[in-house]
């Protein structure tokens, strides 16, 4: 039986079933909100449906429209009857109401006659019956609506005792620190030279709460101020994980993630984000104007400095717009290609005075002219911070000071890019996936000739 054709009396088993057992924990373990459960459980392709009206695109993409034809046309009939039964509930019930006046009229009228009783008392009756009825009936509903009530005080409740996963440490700033710099680093002025550390993995490790096994395997690299980190690795290796433990949206589950010198679990996490400037691998603006996504992070930032931030991020785009600075952005910055989101949202990024700057993946949609320039520009922007570059083109992470390789959440290589074009076979691999054999020949050399020298 399929549900497009279910009997009415088993429609009316699970009508009841919804009723009096939707609740979670209940006997058969429901907690659909009772009407919409009701309804999507009728719906052979509930899921289909659900994940289509916002995704409407995808379906003629793939020319789903015969398989959604058929969905909608369920779920039509579905709320068609459960739509009659309600109308037929309510039609019960002044139908009732309607008998119950006329039967009182009938049988008063007849005791009128016969002088038993009063005229005004049939009508104190008649107004009697009704408000007894009407309640009744408005119990009725109630007893219909409680299920869904308890159903929707059961999912408040989980929301609100939910204990969030990341506590807040104790510390609201940064210490004062002589020296940021892990003791292993070797002396001074060694340290000195190599710059202060403003984030360090010690043997990180971490596991979704949801996964079987490790995202990240032991991760050990340092990002120094005023030097470039780049990750690079295939799509699912663990990247933008990286990215996350330092905004502490996850908690290393074995090792260390500081910044500064912290131990991020020790910071608030106002205090450790006021410290990192984050580009996000999904470039999302909010609605508004360009100025105010562009001040999120700096609500004090003058039009100057939004300006600057503009010309770095590559965004000329935004002079050439009638209304500037002031221009309409619709939610999620539909209104704008990706690539022009990337550059906002970089900007964005800039207008926020950091000490690690993170972008992950935010140069993907750019072209390759724009990506260089848009470095070019960066790399005098943020001279006095770290910069932590996550990329998939090579192109993007040639001139980073170190470049982390990172396949199936481990460090395949580190270094820079003649280092481990000489030393890291994953490196070489995606350089020879990636690049010209011309220009895979030059780099070769390159790195081979910068080689001997050191030697
Ligand atoms: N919220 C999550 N729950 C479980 N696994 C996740 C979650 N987010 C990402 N992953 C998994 O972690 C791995 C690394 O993801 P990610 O860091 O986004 O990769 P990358 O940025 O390198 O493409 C992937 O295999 C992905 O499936
Ligand atoms: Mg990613």
């Amino acid at each position: 039986m399929t549900n497009a054709h279910v009997s009415l009396q088993d429609f009316r088993h699970r009508l009841r079933r919804h009723l009096l057992g939707g609740i979670p924990g209940g006997p058969d373990g429901g907690g659909a909100p009772w009407l919409d459960g009701l309804v999507m459980e009728y719906l052979p392709s509930g899921n289909v449906l659900r994940i289509t009206f916002p995704h409407i695109y995808f379906a003629r993409w793939f020319n789903e429209q015969e398989s959604l034809d058929e969905a909608f046309s369920d779920y039509a009939t579905n709320a068609i009857r459960v739509n009659w039964i309600f109308a037929t509930f309510d039609c019960s019930a002044f139908f009732i109401m309607n008998i119950a006046e006329v039967a009182i009229l009938w049988l008063g009228g007849n005791r009128v006659g016969a002088h038993a009783m009063e005229i005004a008392s049939i009508s104190a009756c008649v107004e009697y019956a009704m408000m007894i009825l009407f309640f009744i009936m408005m119990a009725q509903i109630g007893a219909l609506m409680l299920p869904r009530a308890l159903v929707c005080i059961e999912r408040c409740r989980e929301v609100i005792e939910h204990a969030p996963s990341i506590a807040d440490g104790e510390l609201g700033s940064l210490p004062e620190r002589a020296s940021t710099a892990p003791a292993d680093t070797g002396d001074a002025p060694a340290r000195e030279a190599l710059g202060e550390v403003v984030a360090h993995f010690g043997n990180a490790s971490f596991r979704f709460a949801d996964a079987d096994e490790d995202t990240l395997h032991h991760i050990n690299f340092l990002c120094r101020r005023g030097t470039t980190t780049a990750i690079i690795g295939p799509t699912g290796s663990g990247k933008s994980t990286i990215a996350k433990l330092l905004l502490r949206f996850h908690d290393a589950t074995d090792g260390s993630v500081s910044l500064c010198g912290t131990d991020v679990r020790e910071l608030t996490q106002h205090a450790l984000r006021e410290h990192i400037s984050y580009v996000p691998q999904k470039a999302w603006l909010f609605s508004g104007t360009i100025a105010d996504n562009l001040r999120y992070g700096a609500p004090d930032a003058t039009d100057e400095e939004l300006w600057h931030a503009i010309d770095v991020a590559q965004s000329g785009f935004v002079r050439e717009l009638p209304e500037g600075l002031g221009h309409r952005v619709a939610q999620g910055g539909t209104n704008f290609s990706g690539g022009q989101r990337q550059r906002l949202s970089i900007a964005r990024a800039l207008v926020k005075k950091a000490d690690l700057y993170i972008f992950d993946d935010s140069f993907s949609a750019l072209d390759f002219k724009t990506d260089a320039a848009l470095r070019h520009a960066l790399a005098e922007e943020v001279a006095d911070a770290a910069v932590l570059i996550i990329a998939q083109r090579i192109n993007t992470i040639l001139s980073a000071d170190q470049i982390v390789v990172l396949k199936d959440g481990c460090i395949q290589g580190l270094g820079t890019h003649e280092e481990l074009m000489r030393t890291c076979e994953a490196y070489r691999e995606i350089a020879r996936s990636q690049l010209r054999a011309e220009e895979l020949e030059a780099l070769m050399e390159d790195s081979a000739a910068k080689g001997g020298e050191r030697k």
